[in-house]
Formats: C-alpha cells, sequence, structure tokens
C-alpha cells in the first residue's frame, strides 16, 4: 500500500525573523513512517520543521507553512491507500507577514490572526476518496469528547486522540483510538515506535475491509 504520513509543526511566518509555531518533535509521524516501511509499503513523509533525519527509502517532502504541507498532500491524494495526518498543523496565521522586522514599541501590541486551512476537514470533504483517512487529535483534556467532535466534523475513518501534554516532545504515548463505525480501541502507554507499529497494522488492515466492503 501507498502511505502518506504528515508529521511535526508548521510555522507561519510573522516577519523575517519570526513565525508562530508549536512544540511537536514530529516523533509520532517519523516512527509510524518508518514502521510502514518497515513491512514493506511505500511512503510519502510530509514533514514541518524537526530535528530528525528522515528515514532513507521515504519520498520526503519537507515544508514549512500550513499552505505548503495542504498542496504537497493534495498533490498525492490521487496515489493513496492510507493517508495520516499527524502533524501539528498551526490553526491561525498573520493577515500580513511584515517584510521587515517588527520593532519594539515602548506601548504593547498585538497580531491579528486568521485561520489556516484544515488539511484534514479538505479531504474528508473528497467525495468517493479512494483512501483510508486518518486524523490525530492533541487534546489537553475531554479527550473522548473532543476526538469524537472531531472524527465526525472532520468526516475521517479513524481519529488517535492522545494527551497533548502526554506526547509532546517525548519517546512515549498513550493512544485511544476511535473508528467511524463507533468502536474504540485504547493502548495504553508505550514507546512511540512500538505504538507505530500497532498503528500500521490497524489502518492496513482497516484499509483492506473498506475495500472488501466496497466490492
Ligand atoms: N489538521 C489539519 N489542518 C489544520 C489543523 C489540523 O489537517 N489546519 C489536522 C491535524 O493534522 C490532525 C487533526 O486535524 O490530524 C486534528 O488536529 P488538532 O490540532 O488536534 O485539532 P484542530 O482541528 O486544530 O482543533 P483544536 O485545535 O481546536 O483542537
Amino acid at each position: 500500500m501507498t502511505f502518506l504520513i504528515t508529521a511535526g509543526p508548521t510555522r507561519e511566518p510573522i516577519d523575517p525573523v519570526r513565525y508562530i509555531s508549536n512544540r511537536s518533535s514530529g516523533k509520532m509521524g517519523y516512527a509510524i513512517a518508518e514502521a510502514a516501511l518497515d513491512v514493506g509499503h511505500d511512503v510519502v513523509l510530509v514533514s514541518g520543521p524537526v530535528n530528525l533525519a528522515p528515514p532513507t527509502k521515504t519520498k520526503f517532502i519537507s515544508v514549512s507553512t500550513t499552505d505548503e504541507m495542504f498542496e504537497a498532500v493534495h498533490r498525492y491524494a490521487d496515489e493513496l491507500d492510507v493517508c495520516v495526518l499527524c502533524a501539528a498543523v498551526a490553526d491561525y496565521k498573520p493577515t500580513k507577514i511584515s517584510p521587515t522586522k517588527i520593532k519594539k514599541r515602548a506601548a504593547g501590541t498585538s497580531l491579528e490572526l486568521i485561520p489556516t486551512c484544515d488539511i484534514l476537514q479538505s479531504l474528508g470533504r473528497q467525495q468517493n476518496r479512494k483512501f483510508l483517512l486518518v486524523g490525530f487529535a492533541a487534546e489537553t483534556d475531554h479527550l473522548e469528547a473532543n476526538a469524537t467532535k472531531k472524527l465526525r466534523e472532520k468526516n475521517c475513518d479513524i481519529i488517535v486522540a492522545n494527551d497533548a501534554c502526554v506526547a509532546m516532545e517525548t519517546d512515549e504515548n498513550e493512544l485511544l483510538i476511535l473508528f467511524c463505525d463507533g468502536e474504540t480501541k485504547r493502548i495504553s502507554r508505550a514507546s512511540k515506535t512500538f505504538l507505530a507499529r500497532e498503528l500500521v497494522k490497524i489502518f492496513a488492515n482497516s484499509q483492506q475491509k473498506r475495500l472488501t466492503k466496497k466490492l
């Protein structure tokens, strides 16, 4: 199967020296890419800026902004069997990017922000998509309720929910997996490498089931 995986944060520039971003390390997405390659899948890895070396056999696309990630994902959408959007995408970007460094002022200042495009939602809206669509939900509270809302609103097949405070910048995670048919599965705290192997098996089986149902 061909997997596309997004990983890491996106960055939204404010001026030539500043940006808005988040603490995502990219480790979960890179671990999923490694695990998929290990069992013989083809992998396109679309990555925001992280301190990790990409797996050697992957088709690697380095991006910075949300718009760049959106464009890269849509470029490959027709060729995919499984699309896993693991990236911690910036939700907002500055209304304008200053071409010169913004100078400090004695008074306070504020930044006007507009929403970025939602990559997962844009794929969920595609009629008759052939690939399994997997989103991640990073939450700090009401994990199951918030993740269930994302599953429904973004129209994906699977949401992998995790506590952002447990997951960010660490090598371990614990997961709650929600399927669109109402099934749920929990995987207790383990290394991201172990979790990634389990997730790849679940994603490949789910896509196989989708295809069998459609025949
Ligand atoms: N996502 C995306 N494009 C965005 C924002 C999020 O594709 N502009 C994807 C993420 O990659 C993830 C899922 O949507 O697979 C949920 O991301 P998350 O940050 O948990 O949720 P948001 O939709 O941003 O909502 P909130 O920040 O309010 O929790």
